[in-house]
């Protein structure tokens, strides 16, 4: 049963940022600290796993040392600890979920193990949850009941698409994975594309920035239906292959490496490239005035066309699916042009949206201790012999 505080603290080190957390009853954020590794990886230009192992290592205990001293609570105020158990890299995942073990052993607290994809779809319930507490000076434990919502999960490592439904006799969220990527995520072709260009890492924010200095409509890059390559054996309720939503981004990074030799842009970018990596914590401001026009419009285009991609096929997929509302989380929900586009179809077709605040879009360990909570709730603890699982779904297909 849950106690009277409340208080989750969350530990994320699935990737490259080492996080810790403590939110009250899945919907107040007490703190949120949040390490970056983005200068170990920069010179590689993507994340070694061997060093955010290492990294996180290192940043663990002063994390979770500040995120308690920011909430301005104990160890022994904590009522539970919870940890991202997978998807994720091996090495870095096995860092916090030691750490969580050890600590949560120490402290006599449960273990809550909780999927990372789970986490960032509730970044945007959480901020919900806050919202409505707010509005009614009490706490809704789920979202209004009805019919599911329809969760976009897109970053570095995944595109998702999920319909979460709340199961109110349980006290559980019920994932559905509806839709997927079959190659590269959509973040991963912003990381490559930027590369390709001779901007900075992680390349999503480079190319947010300097995507509006461009013309969209230069170059459509059109995406290909894509057929389902899996056959899945019929059990029942099993999603029928036709109507799975099927996401690829790595033709459109190959079209963009064949645009730059065609037009012979290579001694280019290499310049940007060498001029970039001769400033000192160089941003996208400084790559602008390094940019030509046919670059500009190039990345404009790379981007609208990804965004466009994403926004059609969720849609489709929320009418199909008969979905109450839409939700998107990871770190390409900080891009603007796909907040913009995303606001505007959802506007037209008078389907609620909702997006987690920047803070909250890309990694943290809040959304893993607001995940957390209705486990709580619902003593739904971690076993002893809980391990990293690098390959973890969400929800049944
Ligand atoms: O959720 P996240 O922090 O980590 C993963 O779970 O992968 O997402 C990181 C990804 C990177 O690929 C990064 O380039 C992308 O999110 N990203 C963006 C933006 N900010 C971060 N992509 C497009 N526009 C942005 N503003
Ligand atoms: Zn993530």
């Amino acid at each position: 049963m849950a106690s009277e505080s409340g208080l989750i603290l969350g530990i994320e080190t699935s990737c490259d940022e080492t996080a810790a957390a403590v939110v009250r009853r899945g919907r107040e954020i007490l703190s949120n600290t949040v390490a970056s590794q983005i200068a170990v990886h920069l010179p590689y230009g993507g994340v070694v796993p061997e060093l955010a192992s290492r990294e996180h290592l290192r940043n663990i205990l002063p994390v979770v040392r500040e995120s308690l001293r920011a909430a301005g609570v104990g160890y022994e105020e904590i009522d539970a600890v919870a940890v991202t158990e997978g998807p994720g890299l091996a090495g870095a995942l096995l860092v916090g979920i030691s750490f969580a073990k050890s600590l949560a052993m120490a402290l006599g607290k449960p273990l809550i193990a909780v999927n990372h994809l789970e986490g960032h779809i509730h970044a945007v319930l959480l901020e919900e949850a806050r919202r409505a507490a707010e509005l009614d000076g009490d706490a809704p434990e789920g979202p209004l009941p009805g019919r599911p919502a329809l969760a976009l999960v897109v970053s570095g490592g995944h595109t998702h698409l999920y319909l979460a439904e709340f199961a109110k006799e349980q006290g559980t969220w019920t994932y559905r994975n509806v839709g997927r990527t079959v190659d590269d995520a959509a973040g991963e072709a912003f990381d490559k594309v930027a590369k390709l260009l001779g901007l900075g890492y992680p390349g999503g924010p480079w190319i947010d920035a300097l995507a509006p200095h461009g013309n969209p409509e230069a170059m459509p890059f059109t995406f290909s239906q894509i057929k389902a390559k899996v056959h899945r054996k019929d059990k029942p309720g099993a999603l029928n292959p036709a109507e799975e939503v099927y996401f690829s981004f790595s033709g459109i990074k190959t079209a963009m490496l064949r645009y730059t030799k065609v037009y012979e842009m290579g001694a280019s970018i290499e310049a940007r490239r060498a001029a970039l990596a001769g400033m000192e914590n160089a941003g996208p401001a400084d790559a602008l005035p390094l940019c030509d026009k046919r670059t500009l419009d190039l990345i404009a285009s790379f981007q609208r066309s990804v965004v466009d991609d994403l926004r059609r096929k969720t849609f489709r997929a929320a009418e199909r699916f008969g979905a109450e509302r839409v939700i998107v989380s990871g770190g390409v929900a900080a891009n603007r042009e796909l907040r913009v586009r995303f606001t505007a179809e959802a506007a037209e077709r008078h389907v609620p949206i909702a997006f987690p605040s920047m803070a909250l879009s890309t990694d943290n360990a809040a959304m893993i201790a607001a995940a957390a909570w209705p486990k709580f709730v619902m003593g739904d603890f971690a076993e002893e012999g809980l391990t990293a699982e690098p390959g973890l779904a969400l929800g049944r297909r």
